[in-house]
């Protein structure tokens, strides 16, 4: 079977850009592929996080996970600093990554300016992206359109190791969804909806109540046109038809003939009624599950030790082909 790999980090609650871009499409992959899916702590704390916090939402997210219909049976779900094998990889990479591509990553840019101070953990963030996807030897990356860069950067540097050594790793392919790739924030139409924005209205999270979800909806800024069309000139009217159609699962064609001829807010009800029983279930799973501190630890333990043996086999080959001695 093919691997497919994506990775969440932790550093905030979840959003619904979160849910529709990347994780909501992981449990359907689990027939067709070896599918290995990761909490990216390593890559958390390269932003300041409170210790409790990440520890608190680290588990979080392996219940997110479960509730999303991941089984543990048939996938692997880890926690990435439970595996030593991506920061080792890792360093490898960053012999062969050059500080000028990283420095044109827009992620860094956006993610730089935000900082007081910028720690070389931050510029080196996505050479760890780059050793998580390439330690699986993975052949599909389920992410959202913000990652396609970062996913660039991974073929590129997996290119230019094969080349300098010999075929070593697998040329990965970004797999991302038609519709929800890139939800926008509520406020900022223009802007991609983000865990870290400062503004809690301009998301919404996975397990927000349905109340605040209503309510936030209500508050989305739209325009002043009055009418409603799918067209980049109504970003947020725009926004609104792709989250309504992807918890749908209907086209954004199909959700406009839908809301023709409505105003506004029978659009802001509709759309927020769709996300209340979408996310529902997911909701209901999450409670119960996280509870259960001995069932969500053994899952992290056998998970890890499934990715470490994986991942062992990979850098293995890279010590060997490199020239560093593993007696
Ligand atoms: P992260 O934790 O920021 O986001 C997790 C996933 O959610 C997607 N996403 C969105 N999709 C649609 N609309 C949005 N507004 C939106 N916001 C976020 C992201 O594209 C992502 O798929 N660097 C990654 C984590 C990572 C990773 C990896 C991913 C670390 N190692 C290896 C894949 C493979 C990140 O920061 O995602």
């Amino acid at each position: 079977k093919k691997v497919v790999y994506s990775a969440i980090q932790p550093s905030g609650s979840l959003t619904i850009g979160n849910y529709l871009g990347a994780l909501s499409n992981f449990s359907d992959l689990q027939e067709e592929y070896q599918c290995i899916y990761c909490v990216a702590n390593m890559h958390a704390i390269t932003v300041p996080q409170n210790p409790a916090d990440l520890r608190k939402r680290t588990l979080d997210l392996i219940a997110l996970y479960v509730a999303c219909g991941i089984d543990p049976e048939k996938s692997i779900l880890y926690i990435q600093s439970q595996v030593p094998e991506h920061t080792e990889l890792a360093w490898v990479l960053n012999t062969i990554t050059s500080i000028g591509q990283l420095n044109r990553m827009t992620q860094f840019k956006d993610k730089s300016k935000k900082q007081k101070e910028v720690y070389a953990g931050l510029l080196n963030y996505p050479v760890l992206m780059v050793a998580d996807i390439l330690l699986y030897q993975s052949a599909f990356v389920p992410v959202g359109e913000d990652q396609r860069q970062h996913i660039e950067l991974t073929r590129d540097i997996a290119e230019r190791f094969n080349t300098r050594y010999s075929p070593t790793f697998t040329i990965p392919d970004i797999m991302a969804p038609k519709v929800g790739a890139k939800i926008m924030g509520l406020q900022d139409p223009t802007s991609k909806m983000s865990k870290s924005d400062p503004d809690e209205n301009g998301f919404i999270l996975i397990l927000d109540e349905p109340d605040v979800i209503r309510r936030k909806i209500k508050r989305a800024v739209t325009d002043s046109k009055g009418t409603i069309a799918y067209t980049d000139e109504q970003p947020g009217v725009k926004n609104l038809l792709d989250i309504y159609s992807s918890f749908k699962h209907i086209s954004p064609e199909e959700a406009l003939r839908e809301f023709e001829s409505a105003g506004y807010g029978e659009l802001k009800e509709a759309v927020a009624e769709a996300v209340v029983e979408g996310l529902a279930p997911v909701q209901e799973r999450f409670h119960a599950i996280r509870g259960d501190k001995e069932q969500l630890e053994a899952i992290c333990r056998d998970g890890a030790e499934k990715a470490s043996y994986l991942a062992q086999k990979t850098l293995r080959k890279v010590y060997r082909k490199v020239g560093l001695v593993q007696f």
